[in-house]
């Protein structure tokens, strides 16, 4: 399946969650078979040879991507949380959003100093959730190896945050 024919299982949805977002929703693309097939595929292929150990997933839909990717890759899958969501001791990072502020959490010990792993998220838009999980993931001294995303929404910068912070980050679809 192509990129072209990828792009067109994700539905955008106007003025959602508020009014001017544009929101693109991979659920119509996971619904596809073929294509939810076709995007691990992709994404699996690009994440390989960098043998991670861990893929580490961004809730929620960080989950649904990294999960699938940890099987088919034989890693070991790991959340990283909105605040308060994960049961042990966890270590966290604070982190401002457009308005207001948000907490990341990891469980503490989870991914193990020197540990390869991958990031990934279904969408990098500003780039501040991805910036914070990577800089968690840094502090616990794991090797960060890349940041993947099913989408990026290159007119907000966000791959650009993660660079500048020298994180390799890429995406297989883009959206104006
Ligand atoms: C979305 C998306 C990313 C984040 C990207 O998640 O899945 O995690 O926003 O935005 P950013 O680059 O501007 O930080 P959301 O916070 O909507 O949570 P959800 O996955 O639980 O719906
Ligand atoms: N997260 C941040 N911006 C988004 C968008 N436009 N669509 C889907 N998820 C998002």
């Amino acid at each position: 399946m192509s990129l072209e024919s990828l792009t067109a299982l994700v539905r955008t949805i106007p003025d959602f969650p508020k009014p001017g977002i544009a929101f693109r929703d991979i659920t119509t693309l996971l619904a596809d078979p073929a294509g939810f097939a076709e995007l691990i595929d992709r994404m699996a292929d690009r994440i390989r040879p960098l043998e991670p150990q861990f893929l580490v997933g961004v809730e929620a839909r960080g989950f649904i991507l990294a999960a699938a990717l940890a099987r088919v890759l034989g890693a070991g899958f790991v959340p990283v949380r909105k605040a308060g969501k994960l049961p042990g001791p966890t270590v966290g990072i604070d982190y401002v959003l457009e308005y207001g502020a948000d907490r990341l959490e990891l469980h503490q010990g989870q991914v193990p100093v020197g540990a390869r792993v991958v990031l990934v998220d279904d969408l990098i838009a500003t780039g501040g959730t991805a910036l914070a999980a990577a800089q968690l993931l840094r502090e616990q001294g794991a090797q960060l190896m890349l940041a993947l995303f099913a989408i990026d929404l290159p007119d907000l910068g966000g791959m650009d945050l993660l660079r500048n912070d020298g994180v390799a980050a890429e995406a297989l679809l883009a959206f104006e």
